[in-house]
C-alpha cells in the first residue's frame, strides 16, 4: 500500500513511510473493530491503571500493540486523556470508562463482544 501512495504521489517510499509511522492516528497494522486505549500517564498509573492493563491482556489474551484473533480488539496505551480525575480510564470505541478496576474488565470487555455479537445476528 505505501509503494502505491508513493508511486501516486510521486514521493519516495522513505518519505511516505516516515510519514505513516509518525502520527499515531495512522497504524501499519490492521485494527480491531474496537480499539481499547488505556491511559497509563501519571495520574492514572498512581490509581492503578498497570494492573487495569494487566487484566485486560490477560481477558484479551494479547499485549499492547496487538489485535485479538477474531479482529473484535486492539490494545494501546496513551499517556493522558485529559481526565485525570477520573483515572484510571479506559477507553474503548471513544467511550470514557472512568475509575476502572481490574474487577470490571471482565463485563465490560463481555458488553462489547455481546454488542457485535447482537448487531452480526441483526444482520443476518
Ligand atoms: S493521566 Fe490518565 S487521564 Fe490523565
Amino acid at each position: 500500500m505505501l509503494v502505491l501512495v508513493a508511486e501516486r504521489l510521486g514521493l519516495p517510499l522513505s518519505q511516505v513511510y516516515r510519514v505513516a509511522t509518525f502520527y499515531n492516528a495512522l497504524s501499519l497494522q490492521p485494527k480491531g473493530k474496537h480499539l481499547i486505549h488505556v491511559c497509563t500517564g501519571t495520574a492514572c498509573h498512581v490509581r492503578g491503571s498497570a494492573r487495569v492493563l494487566d487484566r485486560i491482556k490477560m481477558e484479551l489474551g494479547i499485549d499492547v500493540g496487538e489485535m485479538t484473533g477474531d479482529r473484535l480488539f486492539s490494545l494501546e496505551t496513551v499517556n493522558c486523556l485529559g481526565a485525570c480525575a477520573l483515572g484510571p480510564i479506559v477507553v474503548i470505541r471513544n467511550e470514557y470508562h472512568g475509575q476502572m478496576t481490574p474487577a470490571k474488565v471482565k463485563s465490560t470487555v463481555k458488553k462489547y463482544r455481546k454488542e457485535t455479537s447482537s448487531k452480526r445476528h441483526e444482520k443476518d
